[in-house]
């Protein structure tokens, strides 16, 4: 994998731009102050403790909702999104964790569902489906995804799997920005190594991500940039060459928080036992 000093420089303008950006839940406070840039060819990783407004973000940037404060920006027009449609059209896709996915059906017919290519005129109109099938399995192999058989239900496919063809959908259809909610959340060691390796793909086909995680050690695997939430607020940014791994970790798990959690650990009490012998067994 080719380092981030070595790719090419960024554009001037980013295809996503967040300055100061706010919301509110009715007086709950859910992001203050947020600011953070998209830029194609660039992994920007937002990481955060649950509750952090980690989702609140995404969802602004998805269409979902719409900011309170501050300026959103996509192209360097200022916007305020309406809908998951409109971000869409607007070349942002988002992959959530529960993939919106129907698992019977097979893994073209979720490839294409809701864009499904017709040939014919007419009453002759019908569903492309050696068009689709054929699509489905280039488009996978092109990301390096070798699936054995693109008639398999989709929900015969492990998490990360389903993962990967979210993502091969997302280039596939022409997404300038690919935001994704923490996919490796659910998914094992090697699962979520295969996952980063099709979101470091997305990358390199020249798309701006946008990685939610709770995970330090997968942010810091594919991460160019590096925003963290606390409480709604933003408590860093960093570039990948002004942080180690180490100090990522700490700022995360929020260091003087968990010292204050193993002294606390350390001061309960252990199970007392009497004169080394364990307590007599209940008549
Ligand atoms: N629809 C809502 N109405 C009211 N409060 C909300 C709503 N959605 C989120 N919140 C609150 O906003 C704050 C941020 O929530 P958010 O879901 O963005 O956090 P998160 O970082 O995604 O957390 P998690 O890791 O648990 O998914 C939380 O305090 C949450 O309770
Ligand atoms: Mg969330």
């Amino acid at each position: 994998m080719s380092t981030p000093l070595a790719r090419t420089p960024l554009a001037s303008t980013p295809l996503v731009e967040l300055d100061d950006v706010s919301k509110y839940y009715g007086n709950i406070r859910a992001l203050e102050g947020v600011s953070l840039e998209v830029h194609a060819g660039r992994i920007t990783c937002v990481l955060g403790d649950n509750g952090a407004g980690k989702s609140t973000l995404i969802k602004i940037i998805a269409g979902l909702h719409t900011h309170d404060g501050g300026t959103f920006r996509i192209d360097g027009e200022e916007t305020s999104l309406s809908s998951p449609r409109e971000a869409l059209d607007r070349g942002i896709a988002t992959v959530y964790q529960d993939l919106a996915v129907v698992p019977l059906m097979p893994v073209w017919r979720n490839f294409f569902l809701g864009s499904e290519p017709t040939k014919g005129v007419g009453p002759f109109k019908r569903l492309d489906v050696e068009l689709m099938r054929e699509t489905t399995r280039a488009e996978l192999l092109r990301m390096g995804i070798d699936l054995r058989d693109v008639d398999q239900p989709i929900g015969t496919l492990s998490g990360g799997e389903r993962q990967c063809v979210a993502i091969a959908r997302a280039v596939h259809f022409g997404a300038k920005v690919l935001v994704l909610d923490e996919p490796t959340a659910a998914l094992g060691v090697k699962q979520s190594g295969v996952v980063l390796k099709y979101v470091a793909a997305a990358r390199d086909a020249g798309l701006g991500v946008v990685l939610i995680t709770h995970n330090p050690h997968h942010a810091y695997l594919v991460g160019d940039r590096f925003v963290l939430l606390k409480r709604g607020v933003m408590a860093a940014s960093h570039t990948k060459d002004s942080v180690t791994l180490d100090e990522l970790t700490r700022q995360m798990a929020g260091g003087s928080e968990l010292e204050d959690l193993r002294h606390e650990l350390e001061r309960a009490p252990a199970p007392s036992r009497v004169g080394g012998h364990d307590a007599p067994p209940a008549p």
